[in-house]
């Protein structure tokens, strides 16, 4: 019976300003479908595990967001984090708290904001990852065959399987520029790592030792507190001490036990308005519209608006336009390296 541990803490910066500090993306009903990205997450997985097989992790100020939209768990799955320290403590202290439980429990770490379109494709690749993390210390992980030099992911390359689904990885490369996602690409050598990773809470604190001890010495330090009802204490004075690190720079592409599992089942990351506007339905000049709108000669752009004012458009190509109750924001569709600065500079205005 493995563990389905939700990630579900991060800021969603660039879909700014539809994701906002108070309310990111993976709480919001993003395609329209009933159901936060966050719900659907927890449908998908189930599927396959119990209620009480679950652990949602989060930064504290949204663990009411949590409870609200995921009223079925019980208040000792959510996982608060006190601070927001990335990827890397979130995965240490959700391995911490399972190895608590069972040191050799299964967990399937899950971002919170992913589309999967064929669920039952996908659910088939997590039981084939779930088999191959029971041997050794494996840290596994689901590959995504790349149709573009998507800078924002992490790339994989592996060893041919001998048969077996789970193949060695050789390298692993964690946000190249584009010029070396380019090369990736055309080498056909390479996949995505979609962020999902299945491995024993035994593994994770193995592979923590090994290669990230200024975190793994902090949260050794509390071992006997995971459970306990110190757990909250420990876990505020160790996040003070703990850096800001993803799990990807921080231990995929350092580890040697990592293996990955291809998978082929309609993901995306929906990190971005390009790859929401991929997946939406479109108009025929490759327009999402999500508004009252009147539009002339505008083609593979996104309009969306949350009030029924009209937008009449003319002669846009390639251009986002978004507006929530305080910002309108129209930028390039495929802006979003400069969406720090936006975010940044809109917070100085007020
Ligand atoms: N609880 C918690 N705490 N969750 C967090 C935190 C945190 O401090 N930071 C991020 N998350 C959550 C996000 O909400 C998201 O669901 C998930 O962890 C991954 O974080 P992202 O910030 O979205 O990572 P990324 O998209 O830049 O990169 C990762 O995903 C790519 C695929 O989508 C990496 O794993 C890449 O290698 C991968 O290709
Ligand atoms: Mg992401």
């Amino acid at each position: 019976r493995p563990y389905i541990v939700i990630m579900a803490g991060g800021i969603g910066s660039r879909f700014w300003p539809y994701s906002r500090r108070k309310k990111p993306k993976q709480f919001l009903d993003i395609l329209g479908t009933g159901r936060s990205l966050l719900q659907m997450t927890y449908d998908r997985f189930r599927a396959i595990a119990e209620k009480d097989q679950f652990f949602v992790i989060t930064y504290r100020k949204y663990v009411s967001l949590v409870k609200e939209q995921l009223p079925e768990l019980e208040d000792h799955q959510i996982l608060s984090e006190p601070n927001r320290k990335n990827t890397a403590t979130c995965i240490a202290y959700a391995g911490y708290k399972i190895h608590s439980i069972d040191p050799e429990a299964t967990m399937i770490v899950t971002p919170a904001d992913h589309l999967i379109l064929q669920e039952v494709k996908f659910l088939k690749t997590i039981e084939k990852a779930v088999k191959a993390a029971q041997i050794d210390h494996r840290l596994v992980t689901l590959g995504i065959k790349p149709n573009r030099p998507e800078t924002g992911y992490g790339y994989i390359q592996y060893h041919e399987g001998k048969g077996e689904d789970a193949r060695k990885v050789k390298t692993f490369t964690e946000k190249p520029n584009l010029k070396l996602a380019k090369t990736f690409i055309e080498s056909g050598d390479f996949v995505w790592n979609s962020g999902m990773f299945v491995w024993k809470g035994s593994s994770i604190i193995h592979a923590l030792r090994e290669h990230m001890q200024d975190i793994s010495e902090i949260f050794d330090e509390g071992i006997e507190a995971f459970g306990t009802e110190k757990e909250d204490d420990f876990v505020s004075k160790a996040y003070l001490q703990v850096k800001n690190i993803s799990i990807d720079f921080g231990l995929m592409e350092k580890s040697s036990d990592v293996y990955v599992i291809l998978g082929d089942f309609g993901w995306s990351d929906l990190g971005s308005w390009t790859s929401l506007h991929e997946i939406r339905e479109k108009d025929k000049q490759n327009n999402v519209v999500e508004a009252n709108a009147i539009l002339y000669n505008t083609e593979n752009s996104f309009i969306s608006t949350n009030s029924d004012k009209l937008v009449v458009v003319e002669g846009l190509k390639n251009y986002l336009v978004n507006e929530t109750d305080n910002v309108l924001l129209i930028c390039p569709l495929d802006g979003e390296k400069k969406f720090r600065d936006f975010v940044s500079n809109a917070r100085k205005k007020g």
